[in-house]
This record gives structure tokens, C-alpha cells and sequence, in this order.
């Protein structure tokens, strides 16, 4: 990652005897904010793989790119160059219904919260249960326990 003068990370990788133990597995990612003239480069070339189960930390001066690779991670936007595959599904390429597929599998905290604030905070929570379905029944589980 660089940006606003921030070293590029550089991505660890991990002898793993087989792939299907990545959680995450990143190759030579780029990534670019705006077209044309406005184009700037948020993202350089980044190699980087998460085991399964692994906790890991992400760290940088604001505006090296930690959200935007998350958000990238997380199947929120399209990728422009590069190979980055989640659970072994490969992102780059993928269309947007196909985004919104891996992204019902991921959970994901953010930096802003982007709560509806016409909601209250249980509100909230219970629309995401909602849009997955079967949120009667969990509703009623979540009561009895
Ligand atoms: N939606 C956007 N449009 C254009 N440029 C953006 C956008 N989001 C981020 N950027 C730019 O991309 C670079 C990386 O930003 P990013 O938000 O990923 O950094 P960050 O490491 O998460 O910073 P912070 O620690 O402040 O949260 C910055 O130069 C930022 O200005
Ligand atoms: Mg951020």
C-alpha cells in the first residue's frame, strides 16, 4: 500500500502446503480510485496470503489503503488488476450479482458505521438478520435463549 508518501506494505507469505488452507490469497494486486486524468493509485502491487484461522493486523499511516483493501477483501468494490480469491473464489472478474454472493460470507465491521439513523441500534441489527432471511424464526430463537 502507499499513499500520501506511506512506504508500500509489503504482503508475508506463508509456506502453506496447500491452498485450500488460505483463507485469503492475494497476487499482485493493483488498485486505482477515479479515471482518466483524475486516476490515482490507492493500491501497489500487493502479494499477501491469510491461513484459514489466522488473526491477523493490519497497520499504516490514514491513507496507505487499509480500508480500501479491506473493502476490496470484502467484495464491496471491483478489482481492477491482479488475483485476489477469497475461500478460493477469485474476485477480479466477478460480476456484481456474483460480488453480492461472496459478501452474504463475509462479516464486516466498519470504520464508519453506516447505521440508518432513523433506525435505533436493534432496528439496525435486525434488518441485516431480515435481508438474509429467516429472520422470524432466529427472532424467536434469539427470545427463548
Ligand atoms: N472513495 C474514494 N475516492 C477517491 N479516493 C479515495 C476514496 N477512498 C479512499 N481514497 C484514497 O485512497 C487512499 C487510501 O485511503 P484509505 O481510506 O484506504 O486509507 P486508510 O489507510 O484506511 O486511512 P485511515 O487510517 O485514515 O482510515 C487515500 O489517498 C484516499 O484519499
Ligand atoms: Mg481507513
Amino acid at each position: 500500500m502507499e499513499a500520501n508518501g506511506a512506504k508500500p506494505v509489503s504482503g508475508g507469505r506463508v509456506a502453506i502446503a496447500d491452498a485450500s488452507d488460505l483463507a485469503v490469497q492475494i497476487c499482485h494486486l493493483n488498485y486505482y480510485f477515479g479515471q482518466g486524468e483524475l486516476r490515482k493509485q490507492a493500491l501497489f502491487d500487493i502479494s499477501l496470503d491469510f491461513p484459514r484461522g489466522q488473526i491477523a493486523i493490519i497497520t499504516g499511516p490514514s491513507g496507505s489503503g487499509k480500508t480500501t483493501f479491506l473493502s476490496l477483501i470484502g467484495a464491496l468494490r471491483t478489482l481492477h488488476e491482479g488475483s485476489l480469491k477469497v475461500m478460493g473464489r477469485e474476485l477480479v472478474g466477478m460480476s456484481n450479482n456474483q460480488l453480492v454472493e461472496v459478501r452474504r460470507g463475509i462479516g464486516f465491521i466498519f470504520q464508519a458505521h453506516n447505521l440508518f439513523e432513523s433506525l435505533t441500534a436493534s432496528q439496525n441489527v435486525e434488518m441485516a438478520v431480515e435481508l438474509m432471511g429467516g429472520f422470524g424464526s432466529k427472532r424467536a430463537q434469539a427470545i427463548a435463549s
